[in-house]
């Protein structure tokens, strides 16, 4: 580790290890999986939070060669890091001027007939300038309705002329392998994809992480893998295949002794029954460890498990220590807030929602490090 590099670490409440191995190992599992449909990366949000200059490369370096952003400006960073990537714009033009996309490079997702319009009076000579179609089979959140895609079908001529280079939809449910829009959705995808009456060189997108585990006739040509990368389970209540990403280590600031009686923390919402240890970690909610955990959540010391105890306050939260040696658990020591035992899933569940809200909220205090696949730095 070079000084500089050291001496952040230090002076961080916290660190979060970012394991680019593990995501180009999740990047392969998800494409051979998928294949020989094409396995694309979704990189939008700063690759859900876990640095998009670090990752894009990664993915690349492991193969991948088609990328999704959420918007222009995601887009046009991302191109500025990859420049020989197919890049995807999934919020389509988003009001943002077609001129830019093209500048960039990049590929919208068109949403609607008015955008497919703007589209084409702004791009549609250009060779160079390509878009993807978004067509909605059930999500009811971006996508062409069925009415509009209608019309477009019957018009024809607009639709010649746009020659999408991919026609995708999204799953709204692929996470519940037993839910009815699971048949229906890619039975929907199908029958648009007749009616559009496509070329041959255009490829179809129905499947994300969730949607690759759902089995093979939901992969068609490309499929859109975020969360897995990330290690992030895809099935609910099922085993996760994948290999951990992320881990989030925070530092004992200081220890101290409590009667039986006392409480800790904001709002006094704990009370010990007996008296204890207690540390304070260098992690809170203004880091995205969220408040929900107060009281709920633990962290790990080694293999034993410490609760949190009291409110999660904005830098800080307390752990109870009183059954873990002296020797493990002092100020300087580190805890794992997430790591081997208590993976971003399950603090997720602990927290009431998911691991892609922790992901995407994880803070920009920590000190981060990244285990290299041969990529990326420390930033
Ligand atoms: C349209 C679309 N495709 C793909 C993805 C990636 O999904 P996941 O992270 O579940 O793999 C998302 C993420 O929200 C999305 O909105």
């Amino acid at each position: 580790m070079a000084a500089a590099d050291a001496s952040a670490e230090r002076a961080a409440l916290a660190t979060l290890t970012i394991d680019l191995a593990a995501i180009a190992a999740n990047y392969r599992m998800l494409a051979a999986r998928a294949a020989p449909a094409e396995c694309a990366g979704v990189v939008k949000a700063d690759a859900y939070g876990l640095g998009v200059l670090q990752v894009a490369p990664a993915l690349w370096q492991a193969g991948c060669r088609t990328f999704f952003a959420a918007t222009l400006a995601e887009g046009v960073a991302l191109r500025g890091l990859l420049p020989d990537a197919i890049i995807y714009v999934l919020a389509g033009l988003h009001g943002a001027d077609p001129a830019d996309f093209v500048a960039a490079g990049l590929r919208p997702l068109l949403v609607s007939r008015g955008e497919v319009d703007r589209w084409l009076a702004a791009a549609g000579d250009k060779i160079d300038a390509r878009a993807g179609l978004h067509v909605d089979t059930g999500m009811a959140r971006l996508g062409m309705p069925p009415d509009e895609l209608d019309a477009l079908i019957s018009e024809g001529r607009q639709l010649k002329r746009l020659h999408p280079s991919l026609v995708m939809s999204h799953f709204a449910c692929a996470d519940t392998p037993g839910h009815p829009l699971n048949r229906e959705q890619p039975q929907r995808f199908r029958d648009a994809l007749a009616r559009l009456a496509l070329q041959r060189d255009v490829k179809r997108s129905l499947a994300a992480s969730s949607g690759i585990f759902l089995g093979p006739d939901h992969a068609f040509d490309l499929v859109r893998p975020g969360a897995a990368l990330y290690g992030i389970a895809p099935l609910v209540d099922q085993p996760n295949p994948l290999r951990q990403v992320v881990r989030l280590q925070a530092k004992i600031l200081q220890v101290r002794r409590v009667d039986a009686g006392s409480t800790v923390g904001y709002g006094a919402t704990h009370r010990f029954a007996r008296q204890a240890r207690l540390a304070t970690v260098g992690v809170g909610y203004a880091d995205g460890f969220m408040r929900a955990l107060s009281n709920r959540g633990g962290a790990y010391i080694g293999d034993r498990r410490a609760t949190i105890v009291g409110r999660v306050s904005m830098d800080l939260l307390t752990i109870d220590i009183s059954d873990i040696p002296e020797e493990e658990a002092h100020p300087g020591s580190w805890v794992d807030v997430i790591g081997p035992h208590n993976p971003v899933d399950t603090v997720a569940a602990e927290a009431g929602t998911i691991g892609y809200e922790i992901l995407t909220s994880l803070g920009r205090r920590y000190h981060r490090r990244y285990l290299d696949a041969g990529a990326a730095a420390a930033r």
